[in-house]
C-alpha cells in the first residue's frame, strides 16, 4: 500500500453510487473503494471517452471490475435504476470553484450543486437508500475571525458557489428529516490537494509553476490562510462516513495544516530547487482571508482524524506531477 493510503476505517460497503466519479476527488473515493472491494457505479456528465481530463482521472479503473461507469447529467437522467441495490450514495457531483461563480456560469452552480441534488434525493427516498454521503465545503462558513469553526457556527457564505452549496446540504439535510428520507453526512471539504487535483486550484498552480518554471498569479499578497487536506485523508473520511453507523448531519474534513499560500510557495520552491516568480494581481471576491477546521466532531463521530502533513501531501502530489501520464486511450 502507498504510503499515504488509509484503510477504510470500517468494513468496506458491499455496492455503492459515486456521483462526479470522474472528478478529482470523487474518482479517488471509486478507486479507494474498488480496492477494498466494493462494486461502484461510477455517474459524471463527463465522458471519459472524449474528455482527457475525465479519461486522466479514470485512468487506474480501467479493467477493473467493481467498477461500471455511467456518463449521464443528473439534471435530466434516469436516477432511480441506478441507484437500486446500493447501500450508499456518496453524492459529490457538482460545480466546485469559488471564482467563477460569480459569473454567467452562476445557473450551471444551481443547476448541478442544488437541482441536480433534489433529484437524487427524490430518486434516493424511492428506492430507499439507507445512507447520503454529500460534499459540502468550508465555504459555507465565510470570513471567520481566526477561530476554528464548529458545525455549530452559523454559516455565513460570501460567494454564490458558498451559497449553493449551503443550499445543497441543507436540503439533503430536511430529506433526512423525513421518516422515509436517507440517512445524510453532509461532509465540509476543506481545501483538497493531492494528485490529480483540479488545474484551476491553489496547489496545482503552484507546484506546476515550480516545475515547469512558469510564474503563478498570485491573487493577493498571498497570507490567505487554508486547512489544506490531502486527498486521502479525504476519501478515508468519506468512506467512514458512508459506513459508521448512526453517523449523521453536518462534520468538517480539515487536514490540520492551517498553512499560508507564501508556506504553499516556499515548500514548492525547496521540493524543486527552484524559485517561482510571482505575478501579484487583485484579491477575488468571496476569496476568505482563513480556514480552519474544528476536527472535533470527526474524530468524535467517525473516528478520523487527518494523517498526511502539508510537506509530505505536498511531494506526493509534485510527484504525481511529473509521473509519465497514463494511456488515456484504454480509459475506462
Ligand atoms: P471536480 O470538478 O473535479 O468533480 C466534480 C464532478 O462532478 C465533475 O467530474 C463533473 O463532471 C461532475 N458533475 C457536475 N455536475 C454534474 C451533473 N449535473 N451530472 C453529473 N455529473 C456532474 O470537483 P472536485 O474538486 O472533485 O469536487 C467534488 C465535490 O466536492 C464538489 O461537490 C465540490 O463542491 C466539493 N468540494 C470540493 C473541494 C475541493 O477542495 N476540491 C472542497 C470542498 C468541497
Ligand atoms: C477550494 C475549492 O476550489 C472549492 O471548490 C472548495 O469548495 C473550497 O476549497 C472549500 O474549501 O470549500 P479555495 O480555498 O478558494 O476553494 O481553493 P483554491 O481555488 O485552491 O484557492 C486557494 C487560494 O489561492 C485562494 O486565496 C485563491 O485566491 C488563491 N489562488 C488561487 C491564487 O492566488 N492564484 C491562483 O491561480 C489560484
Amino acid at each position: 500500500m502507498p504510503q499515504h493510503e488509509q484503510p477504510p476505517t470500517n468494513a468496506a460497503p458491499r455496492r455503492v453510487v459515486v456521483t462526479g466519479s470522474a472528478g478529482f476527488i470523487g474518482s479517488h473515493l471509486a478507486h479507494a473503494l474498488v480496492r477494498a472491494g466494493t462494486t461502484v457505479i461510477g455517474v459524471d456528465r463527463r465522458d471519459p471517452a472524449t474528455d482527457p481530463t475525465a479519461a486522466a482521472n479514470l485512468a487506474g479503473l480501467r479493467g477493473r471490475p467493481g467498477y461500471h461507469h455511467v456518463t449521464a447529467d443528473l439534471l435530466h437522467c434516469a436516477i432511480d435504476p441506478l441507484l437500486i441495490d446500493a447501500e450508499a450514495v456518496f453524492h459529490l457531483a457538482g460545480i466546485p470553484g469559488v471564482r467563477p461563480s460569480w459569473g454567467p456560469q452562476f445557473g450551471d452552480y444551481l443547476a448541478s450543486n442544488v437541482l441536480a441534488t433534489h433529484r437524487v434525493l427524490e430518486a434516493s427516498t424511492r428506492i430507499g437508500v439507507p445512507r447520503l454521503v454529500v460534499a459540502s465545503s468550508s465555504s459555507v462558513y465565510g470570513p471567520t475571525d481566526g477561530d476554528a469553526s464548529r458545525e455549530t457556527d452559523r454559516p455565513n457564505p460570501a460567494s454564490p458557489y458558498a451559497v449553493t452549496k449551503l443550499a445543497e446540504e441543507q436540503l439533503c439535510l430536511a430529506y433526512a428529516e423525513r421518516p422515509v428520507g436517507p440517512g445524510v453526512v453532509a461532509l465540509r471539504y476543506f481545501t483538497v490537494y493531492g494528485p490529480r487535483q483540479r488545474a484551476d486550484m491553489f496547489t496545482h498552480r503552484a507546484l506546476y509553476a515550480a516545475l515547469a518554471g512558469q510564474p503563478l498569479r498570485l491573487y493577493g499578497d498571498g497570507h490567505q490562510r487554508r486547512d489544506f487536506t490531502y486527498i486521502d485523508d479525504v476519501v478515508a473520511a468519506t468512506i467512514a462516513a458512508g459506513v459508521v453507523p448512526n453517523a449523521h448531519g453536518t462534520i468538517n474534513v480539515g487536514g490540520g495544516s492551517n498553512a499560508s499560500l507564501l508556506d504553499v510557495i516556499n515548500i514548492a520552491n525547496s521540493l524543486t530547487g527552484r524559485e517561482i516568480q510571482l505575478h501579484q494581481d487583485h484579491v477575488r471576491n468571496g476569496d476568505v482571508l482563513l480556514t480552519r477546521a474544528d476536527p472535533g466532531r470527526a474524530k468524535e463521530v467517525l473516528g478520523w482524524q487527518p494523517r498526511v502533513d502539508l510537506h509530505n501531501g505536498l511531494r506526493a502530489h509534485m510527484q504525481a506531477l511529473t509521473a509519465p501520464l497514463p494511456d488515456y486511450s484504454r480509459a475506462a
